[in-house]
C-alpha cells in the first residue's frame, strides 16, 4: 500500500489535486483548507490529515478522525455560476457514492449528503462555501469535506456501533487509501462537470438513494415534523408528505423511521 504524500497524491495527476498538502495530524482540513481559499489558492487545492484532532461535522458537531481514515478537504472554484453552489452538496454526494461502489461498498445516500451501508454511516460530506473579496472583487469559493471511514473499526471512532461502520469491516480487509482518494477525485471530478445538468446528477442521485419512500422526521424551526420522502425537487429539495400537506426541505437532519417509531408530536403527521 502506498502512503498518501505530495508525490504519490501528485501521481494521481486529478485536476482536483493541483496543489495538495499532507498532514500528520492537523486541527481540522475543513479550516486549513478555507484558510487557503480565503488567501487565493487556486481550484484544486487538496488539504488530508492522517489524523484530525478537532475534525467537525455539519451542524458543529465534533467528527472523530483517528489514523486510518480518510479526511480531506478540497477547495473549489466553481466556474459555474455561484447561485449552483447548493448543488455541491448533492453533487458530491453521488461522486462519493460512485467511488465507494468502485472500490466494493454498495453505499446508499440518505438525503442530503450521508453516506450509509446497511443503515450505518460511512462516510460524511461537508460543503461550505464562501467569498473572498480581492481588490474590491468578490470570488465566491467552496470548501468540500469529506470523512472515510476506511482502515478503522467501528468502536475506533467513539460512537455508538450500530450507528457507523467502515470500509474494513464492509470489505472485511483494509482498502488502499491511495486507490480510495483516487476513486473519490476522478468520481467528484466528473460529477462537479456536469453540476449544470442537475437533472442527470438527480437522477443518479434517486438511483443511489436510500431516503425516498421512508418515513422520516425532520426538527426545525423548533417543532418536529414526520412524514413520507416522496421525491427531491429539481434543485434537490426534498418534498416530504405530511398529514398538513408537502413540505420542501432544503437543508437539515432527518432521521429514517422505522414503524412503531412514531412520536406523539402535536406536528407529527399521521398515515405515513
Ligand atoms: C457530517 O456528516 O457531519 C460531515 C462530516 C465531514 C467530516 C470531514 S473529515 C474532513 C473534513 N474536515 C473536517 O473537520 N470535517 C470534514
Amino acid at each position: 500500500m502506498k502512503a498518501l504524500s505530495p508525490e504519490t497524491i501528485g501521481s494521481l495527476k486529478s485536476p482536483l489535486a493541483c496543489v495538495v498538502e499532507v498532514y500528520e495530524a492537523l486541527g481540522s482540513t475543513q479550516e486549513r483548507a478555507r484558510e487557503l481559499a480565503r488567501a487565493g489558492t487556486p481550484h484544486g487545492t487538496l488539504v488530508v490529515a492522517r489524523v484530525q484532532t478537532g475534525g467537525r461535522g455539519r451542524l458543529g458537531r465534533p467528527w472523530g478522525s483517528p489514523e486510518g481514515g480518510l479526511w480531506i478537504s478540497l477547495v473549489l472554484r466553481p466556474e459555474f455560476r455561484a447561485s449552483l453552489a447548493s448543488r455541491i452538496t448533492q453533487t458530491a454526494a453521488v461522486g462519493v457514492a460512485k467511488a465507494l461502489w468502485e472500490i466494493g461498498v454498495e453505499a446508499s445516500i440518505k438525503w442530503p449528503n450521508d453516506l450509509l451501508v446497511g443503515g450505518k454511516k460511512i462516510c460524511g460530506i461537508l460543503a461550505e462555501s464562501g467569498t473572498q473579496n480581492i481588490a474590491g472583487r468578490s470570488l465566491d469559493y467552496a470548501v468540500l469535506g469529506v470523512g472515510m471511514n476506511a482502515n478503522l473499526d467501528p468502536s475506533d471512532l467513539g460512537v455508538a456501533d450500530r450507528k457507523v461502520t467502515t470500509i474494513r469491516f464492509e470489505l472485511g480487509h483494509d482498502v488502499d487509501l491511495l486507490e480510495l482518494l483516487r476513486a473519490l477525485l476522478s468520481n467528484l471530478d466528473a460529477e462537479l462537470n456536469r453540476i449544470e445538468d442537475f437533472g442527470a446528477v438527480l437522477e443518479d442521485w434517486r438511483n443511489l438513494n436510500c431516503t425516498l419512500g421512508e418515513r422520516v422526521r425532520v426538527r426545525r424551526f423548533g417543532e418536529t415534523l414526520e412524514g413520507r420522502a416522496v421525491d427531491l425537487t429539481r434543485e434537490g429539495a426534498l418534498l416530504l408528505a405530511t398529514h398538513r400537506g408537502t413540505v420542501e426541505l432544503f437543508e437539515g437532519e432527518i432521521e429514517h423511521l422505522r414503524q412503531g417509531d412514531r412520536t406523539g408530536d402535536s406536528s407529527a403527521s399521521g398515515g405515513y
